[in-house]
């Protein structure tokens, strides 16, 4: 049952596949009842090209009024890889558009339910975990050097504040989804102070949430843990590297990139997007897998309050792939992006209950 109620939306559609796979989204979000009024914005090489700017200042401030909005990839500005904002007389120098994006709409929490699904491929059926990974610092806040012509160094940024405030809304969405545990991953053997105090914020922050258990794990033990024992993880709290590498990792053990949907939570600002990039390797040819930002855009719903929209996407998802019959290449099969479009939407017409989601 839909709220009635009717939701504005920025959408901006990204690049590569971003147009295919966005105009997907929209579809089913549509299919479902829920009454959304979308406002398109640019960003990315479009951006680029229209305003000559792949972050217009106008693209920032549309998103933080609106303060939901549904994103396709984008990708990394060509020559330098490096992206500059300006603020009034100073500039802010981000390493990629989209760490600019969520720095500067303020966003701190990188939240990335990954399943596995009976009808795809995978030798690890019991794959269900939420990576929630913390996006405003660690080695990604873009301060590196060179020290002379053969040598250069990161910083790896790590802060009590920022740690706590991850692990509290690891904690918060734990209870409130019912998951079973908690689990930080760190190398704080190594990297005793960074990554130490990571560790300690999350067992300060564990306290205060004794109905959720709470462990920890080395970030390699963790890879190992999750090709050998993935059901006893389950809620994966990183800082930002480790984060962004173990999602792919997971993508990839639960049957693809195309599978893994995402959310990025600040206190004001919230958008969905994938996790994966812009699949320049197949754009345009019509073949790339929807799923991923579909089932984005299934959290966007959970977001606005919409829980049962959502529920019934994520089982709409889970029955297309569980009959096997419009499967994309990645997955497999030979269908095409509109084909498991369509399929979802008229299964969306026959789900019912529930089949597990973030
Ligand atoms: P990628 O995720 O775009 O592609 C990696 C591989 O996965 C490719 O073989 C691609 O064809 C495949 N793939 C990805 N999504 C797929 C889908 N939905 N269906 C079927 N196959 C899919 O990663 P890559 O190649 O490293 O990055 C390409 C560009 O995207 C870069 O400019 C990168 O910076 C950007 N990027 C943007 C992200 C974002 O906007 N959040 C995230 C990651 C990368």
């Amino acid at each position: 049952m839909n709220s009635g109620r009717e939701y504005e939306v920025a959408l901006i559609l990204g690049d590569g596949i971003g147009p295919e796979i966005s105009g997907a989204a929209v579809a089913v979000l549509e299919a479902t009842g829920v009454s959304i009024r979308w406002r398109e914005f640019a960003a990315g090489e479009a951006a680029r090209q229209c305003h000559g700017h792949p972050l217009p200042a106008a693209t920032l401030a549309a998103v933080r009024t609106i303060g939901v909005a549904l994103k396709g990839p984008l990708l990394a500005p060509k020559q330098t890889g490096r992206l500059v904002v300006r603020h009034g007389d100073a500039d802010v120098t981000y390493p990629s558009v989209n760490n600019a994006l969520r720095r500067e709409l303020e966003v701190f929490a990188n939240v990335r339910p990954i399943r596995s699904f009976p009808g795809v491929p995978t030798p690890f059926p019991s794959l269900d975990v939420v990576i929630v990974r913390e996006v405003t610092e660690d080695t990604y806040i873009g301060w590196e050097e060179m020290k002379g012509p053969d040598e250069a160094w990161a910083i790896k940024r790590i802060t009590r504040q920022a740690s706590e405030r991850i692990f509290r809304f690891a904690f918060e969405y734990a209870r409130a989804r019912g998951r079973r545990k908690v689990t930080a991953g760190h190398k704080a053997n190594v990297l005793n102070l960074t990554d130490g105090l990571f560790l300690a914020s999350g067992r300060d922050v564990a306290v205060a949430f004794p109905e959720v258990p709470f462990d920890d794990c080395m970030i390699d033990a963790l890879c190992l843990r999750l090709v050998k024992q993935p059901d006893t993880l389950d809620v994966l709290v990183l800082p930002n590297q480790y984060g962004d590498i173990l999602t792919d990792l997971c993508a990839g053990i639960a049957g693809s990139l195309g599978l893994a949907p995402g959310a990025n939570i600040g206190a004001r600002v919230a958008f969905f997007e994938a996790s994966h990039g812009a699949a320049p390797d197949i754009v345009g040819q019509g073949i790339a897998n929807p799923i991923a930002l579909i089932l984005s855009g299934a959290m966007l719903l959970g977001h606005l309050g919409e829980a049962a929209a959502e529920r019934r996407i994520w089982e709409a998802v889970a029955r297309v792939l569980r009959e096997g019959r419009h499967l994309t290449p990645d997955l497999g099969g030979h269908a095409r992006t509109t084909d498991v479009t369509r399929a979802i939407i008229a299964a969306l017409g026959r789900a019912e209950g529930v089949t597990g989601s973030a």
